[in-house]
């Protein structure tokens, strides 16, 4: 019988990106995907540790695997449990520490090694647990197999890791210090993706706007740069690129929004608050100032062009007149996406041991405001596109018979019954309906 691999992805796209390349891995061992876990021959958790409530899902997930191995061990079938991404980066020997049954982990940049460790546990069942959380000398990239398009939207990571250092995040040191993809090396995987159906291409990194990768001679070429690249490829429909860092929007960046017609009207740049005061604690490097003269050059390089962010509340010593500034940038910027966190302690950062850590009752209740505040922007967003016509990229089947469901330029869900054949097709629908969180419509 065919083998069978079962991945659980925690976190941002860079993991979905992450266990895309993983499955790609196992599929090349001779493993088929299932979506049960009971089928699992082999079971990976591949983890975030950006906030505390993310990493313990980890180990009630852990708890439960181990539960459907034994049952699967009564049938006489063997189960390998692996953990790859940050939390293992971070937690290193604790994990097998607190769950020995775990058959390996490996950090985010070690994951191309498991089909090697896969087939010394499979020669040896009694083999220990592998850990490595090394940061490779070499790129890991080069290590991996030739992926395809996974479907007609792909992400493509042509930078990890993080200089940054901003007091509350663990990112620096799970994923490590910047890397970036060489340009080629970037055409190249996206080339591939376009010829196996991909029609809209999301360039990812953890600070994808500082991209520094060197073009065939050498140069170091900026993320400007790599965009004219990515438009000038045959078949690609549509250009993305995510997560972006204040100070490292240039101009020549703003400028593709004017330039780019694939570059998509949307742009994902957290502020994080709205306060100068808690910026600096954070280790921001830039003002809320700085931050909105940003986006009024991208609102005049494109006026269709709308925003997201994401914010922090509660960070140390963050008062209510900080927080009101925070809520002041929502309302000049008037975000059409947005994710918000209460501000989590994490150890080994530097806030944690911050003295001037904020009530949880006080994080509750300035999430639920600013929650409040950003919803009702959305909602007017999505209520304002009523009666507009859109490109829609239609992904997949949606629940019910002749409903498909794509993504407009904004990244919103569009639910529309149309023709099964426009699944994989970009249509243009008009939008009749709208609420918080997706958009109805119908094929004109
Ligand atoms: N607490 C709360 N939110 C955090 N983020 C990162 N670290 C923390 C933390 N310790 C949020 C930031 C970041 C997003 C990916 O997660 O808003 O942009
Ligand atoms: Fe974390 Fe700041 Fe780097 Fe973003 S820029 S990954 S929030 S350290």
């Amino acid at each position: 019988m065919e083998k069978k691999y079962y991945i659980k992805t925690f976190g941002c796209q860079m993991n979905v990106y992450d266990s895309s390349r993983i499955a790609d891995m196992l599929k090349k061992e001779g493993y088929a995907e299932t979506n049960k876990q009971n089928d699992a021959d082999i079971v990976i958790f591949n983890t975030c540790h950006i906030r505390e409530k993310a990493a313990e899902k980890l180990f009630s997930d852990l708890g439960r695997a181990q539960l459907i191995a034994e049952e699967r061990a009564n049938d006489g079938k063997r189960t390998i449990i692996g953990v790859v991404g940050c939390v293992v980066q971070a937690e290193d020997e604790q994990i097998i520490k607190r769950a020995p049954y775990v058959n390996f982990a490996v950090g985010p940049q070690m994951y191309y090694r498991i089909p090697e460790i896969l087939h010394n546990i499979e020669k040896d069942s009694k083999a220990e647990s592998v850990i490595d959380t090394e940061f490779p000398a070499v790129n890991k990239f080069d290590f991996l197999p030739e992926n395809k398009a996974q479907g007609v939207c792909s992400y493509l990571a042509v930078q990890e890791g993080c200089n940054n250092f901003c007091t509350y995040c663990v990112v620096p040191y799970t994923r490590g210090a910047e890397y970036s993809r060489s340009v080629e090396e970037v055409i190249k995987e996206a080339k591939r993706l376009i010829a196996t159906g991909t029609l809209e291409i999301n360039l990812l990194g953890q600070n994808v706007n500082s991209y520094h990768g060197e073009d065939e001679s050498g140069k170091e070429r900026d993320l400007a740069y790599l965009l004219h690249k990515m438009a000038e490829l045959d078949g690609l429909q549509r250009l993305r690129y995510t997560t972006s860092y204040p100070a490292d929007m240039t101009d020549d960046l703003i400028a593709c929004h004017k330039d780019i017609d694939i570059l998509m009207p949307y742009l994902h740049l957290p502020v994080q608050s709205g306060s100068d005061k808690i910026l600096k604690a954070m280790n921001r490097r830039h003002t809320a100032g700085d931050y909105l003269r940003i986006v009024e050059k991208l609102y005049a390089a494109n006026d269709k062009l709308k925003m997201s962010s994401d914010f922090i509340v509660g960070f140390p010593g963050e008062t209510d007149e900080d927080f009101q500034k925070t809520l002041d940038v929502v309302n000049q910027v008037k975000y059409i996406q947005a994710f918000s966190f209460k501000y989590s302690r994490r150890a080994g950062t530097p806030a944690a041991v911050m003295d001037n850590q904020v009530e949880e009752k006080v994080k509750k209740e300035r999430l639920e405001i600013l929650q409040t505040l950003l919803f009702d922007y959305q909602t007017k967003f999505n209520q304002a596109c009523v009666g507009k016509v859109m490109p829609v990229l239609f992904e997949q089947k949606g629940r019910h018979k002749g409903q498909l469901i794509g993504r407009t330029p904004y990244m919103q869900n569009l639910h529309a019954r149309t023709k099964d054949d426009n699944i994989n097709k970009m249509v243009d629908v008009v939008v009749t309906d709208a609420t918080t969180n997706s958009l109805s419509g119908k094929e004109i």
